[in-house]
């Protein structure tokens, strides 16, 4: 069954003053080298005159392409500086997706749980959503069983493979090469969608990117997670067989890129530390999330029913409690009083799947506040029968 409600929206962003909050996937934007970015946006504010605040041309900007050529370097993407086009954040890239492969009532499979961003933006065009569980570890034999029981040979196959939101997994070189191959024997296109794969704790490299794998791969990226989302700036890096396509909806979406911003980032990319603005927030995500699983640890205890995933990067905990019974969306109130807020699990699927989970962040808090909004969070969720260590 596919229920349409499950996609209306907790509050992910709002900052309710004393509120905790571990709902949005929000950057620790302290990190930032904030007088550097200051500095730079006023002189290009000066020196770029009108032109800086004008509509441009819906191309991409040489600096912009050279920013977007180093991090995809990094990440160990092929990439073709011609197969770049830049939207307003990844958010973009999955509706220029969506509106140009799903026509009304097309399939696409979707790893679930998974981003309710990218149900949105599939849903938004008309397309049909199918669950493929990976909660369970992928064997072949169960990713054909469950692309075969789609209605119809899905149009794409939408994978967050690196420290995925929301439970913050990374798909082992194993998993990716039974994905690429069962795709690629079904003539189904992979939709690779990247935020996090710079941001392991280790600064290890990810698991070959299905880029790589499947050279039909739609690749996804964005600088929201690695420089500051606020900016709304993502590219697609598409294959030449449908590039122009993207392109012309993308133009239709936004008419114009965002000087403004793009210059910014370009600028930050080429003279200023990169590499080490990622290093930092990596360290910072580190500590935040080995105080978030400390804190649960410490409070849950093993007696509490709720087990949780250790994190190797990204921004998530996902909590899974062992009474199926148990709905996180009825334990919101409680949050609310408590002055703590998360995401339940049901908001991750498409046929209200996982209502016995939820997801925590862990990159908008301090160790600090992490530990007290933790506290809160078990004071909420005991609230409920559920033992919760005192
Ligand atoms: C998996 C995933 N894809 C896409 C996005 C959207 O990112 P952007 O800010 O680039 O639109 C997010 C944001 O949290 C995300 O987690």
């Amino acid at each position: 069954m596919i229920r349409e409600d499950t996609a209306s929206s907790p509050d992910l962003f709002s900052t309710k003053p004393g509120t905790i909050s571990f709902a949005g996937g929000m950057p620790n934007l302290s990190v930032l080298p904030w007088e550097q970015i200051a500095d730079d946006a006023h002189r290009m504010l000066l020196l770029g005159g009108a032109t800086i605040l004008q509509y441009t041309t819906p191309g991409i900007s040489k600096g912009l392409a050279r920013a977007i050529d180093s991090v995809m370097a990094a990440s160990g993407v092929p990439a073709d500086p011609r197969s770049v086009i830049p939207t307003a954040g990844s958010q973009m890239g999955l509706a220029a997706i969506a509106q140009s492969f799903a026509r009304e009532g097309q399939v696409i499979a979707c790893e679930a749980p998974t981003y309710p961003g990218a149900l949105a933006a599939f849903r938004a065009a008309g397309a049909r959503i199918v669950s493929i569980d990976i909660t369970g570890g992928l064997t072949e034999e169960s990713l054909a069983a469950q692309l075969d029981a789609a209605p119809e040979r899905p149009a794409l196959y939408y994978t967050n493979p690196n420290f995925h939101n929301p439970t913050g997994a990374t798909h082992d070189r194993v998993s990716r090469e039974l994905i690429a191959a069962a795709c690629a024997d079904r003539g189904v296109r992979i939709v690779e969608d990247d935020p996090y794969g710079l941001l392991s704790f280790d600064g290890e490299p990810t698991p070959v990117p299905f880029a790589e794998l499947a050279p039909s791969t739609i690749y996804l990226g964005t600088f929201s997670k690695i420089f500051a989302p606020g900016l709304r700036i993502g590219w697609i890096s598409a294959p030449e067989d449908v590039r122009a396509r993207l392109a012309h909806v993308v133009e239709s979406m936004t008419l114009s890129p965002a000087p403004l911003n793009h210059a910014i980032a370009a600028g930050f990319f080429a003279l200023g530390d990169w590499k080490g603005l990622v290093a930092d927030y990596r360290d910072t995500y580190r500590r935040q999330g080995a105080a978030m699983t400390r804190a649960l640890a410490e409070t849950f205890g093993d007696a509490s029913g709720w087990t949780w995933n250790e994190p190797g990067g990204g921004f998530y905990v996902w909590l899974t409690h062992d009474d199926v019974s148990l709905d996180a969306r009825d334990l919101l109130p409680m949050a609310a009083t408590e002055g703590v807020s998360f995401v339940p699990g049901a908001f991750f699927s498409a046929q209200d799947d996982y209502r016995n989970c939820l997801r925590l962040c862990f990159s908008a808090n301090s160790p600090d506040k992490t530990e007290e909004g933790i506290a809160r969070l078990a004071r909420a969720l005991s609230a409920r029968p559920v033992e919760v260590a005192p």
